[in-house]
């Protein structure tokens, strides 16, 4: 729970005092309310995974597919990294290169809600998987347009399903807006996403959210219980050449393709100033599989959909609080503080050699 603070009333406002204290009570009740509905535990669950393939989405799928906690009963693709033609075709090679056909594949939306789409071949490779082969797809997609097997998912395993978005919000934004009785039904949903320590896009924004901010607004005003695994982590939790080699001790196709992703995501971020190569959407994967993973405090974030410098940013509230302001007859006056009530976990620490540790081990079957 983050720290709350109460400020000093200014001498004379003794009954504002009085009615403020009352009031900041009842709104830390509310807080202390929404923070212990966020901060339940997600178990052992099955999981849809809604991907823009994607060199780390590939990962993240691997590491869910070899980790028995989880059970990934769908996947859904989305436009980002690459095209949804690309991610598809992806996913279903790397389905195909895990042995897992039986998992139902869909592509989904083609493009954010309200704005152009904006692929990254410069960080994923002209094949989204930087240049890494995939053995041919034998996989074939099941003909539903993403957001509808997210729905059809959750309506068939009530209260059992973990959506772990790894790609811009668009499919999940669509899928809550047809059917909002989805919310209620999910058990928690654990997306990459965001940050609040500067983005990586521009300086405010990172790419799962700015790709679309309209989508992640919707998505995060949900009312589900949400775990933001931001940049914050997921540029603490690096993979290094060591770790590649480490990998390579098991030989075979799946580490072959693994070791490869890994190569050109450590190439990208050579001479940034990070010691090693993030795999963001793994980690989300990670803190599902294994939540004592991350480190979460509840806090209200909200999504920038306007703003000069900051569109896609997640702004949040470090003190779940604001300023009570009131008309004083010529100006405002700041009298107490008003509680905001948390909306999301936010990852804020990583036991990030942990991480690495598990990734290796799923990978390499031990
Ligand atoms: C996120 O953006 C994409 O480039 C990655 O796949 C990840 O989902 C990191 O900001
Ligand atoms: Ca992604």
């Amino acid at each position: 729970m983050s720290e709350w603070k109460i400020r000093e009333q200014p001498p004379g406002c003794h009954s504002v005092h009085s009615r403020s204290l009352m009031k900041n009570i009842l709104a830390l009740l509310i807080v202390l309310a929404a923070s212990a509905a966020l901060a339940a535990p997600h178990p052992a669950s099955r999981i849809i995974i809604d991907t823009d393939p994607g060199t780390d989405d590939a990962l993240a799928m691997l590491l869910a597919l070899n980790s028995p906690e989880v059970d990934v009963v769908g996947i859904s693709v989305v436009a980002g990294n690459v095209t949804v033609a690309r991610g598809l075709e992806n996913a279903l090679g790397i389905l195909s290169l895990a042995g897992r056909c039986d998992v139902p594949v869909a592509g989904g939306a083609a493009g954010p809600l309200k704005q152009k789409l904006n692929t990254e071949p410069f960080w994923n490779g002209r094949n989204g998987l930087g240049g890494a082969e995939l053995p041919g797809a034998h996989c074939r997609a099941v003909s539903r347009f993403g957001p509808d097997l997210i729905i059809e998912l959750v309506r068939k395993y009530p209260h059992q399903i973990t959506l772990v978005p790894v790609g811009p919000l668009t499919n999940i934004a669509l899928a809550v807006s047809k059917d909002p009785g989805i919310v209620a039904l999910v058990h928690g949903v654990v997306l990459m996403g965001g940050s609040i320590s500067g983005g990586n896009v521009n300086a405010a924004s990172e790419f799962n959210i700015h790709a679309d901010p309209e989508a992640a607004d919707i998505v995060f005003n949900a009312g589900w219980r949400l775990t933001m695994v931001g940049l914050d982590v997921t540029e603490r939790t690096l993979f290094t050449e060591d770790d590649v080699r480490r990998l390579e001790r098991r030989p075979g196709p799946l580490t072959r393709f693994a070791a490869a992703v890994l190569r050109f995501q450590i190439g990208t971020y050579q001479g940034t100033g990070f010691a090693g190569g993030a795999i963001h959407d793994a980690l989300a994967v990670g803190a599902v599989v294994r939540p004592s993973l991350l480190e979460t405090k509840p806090m209200r974030v909200d999504i920038e959909t306007g703003g000069n410098f900051t569109r896609g940013e997640t702004v949040a509230n470090r003190s779940n609080a604001e300023d009570r302001v009131v008309w004083a007859g010529n100006w405002y006056e700041t009298v107490g503080v008003n509680a905001v009530p948390p909306n999301v976990n936010v990852a804020v620490g990583v036991q990030a050699p942990s991480f690495i540790q598990m990734f290796i081990e799923r990978i390499t079957g031990k």
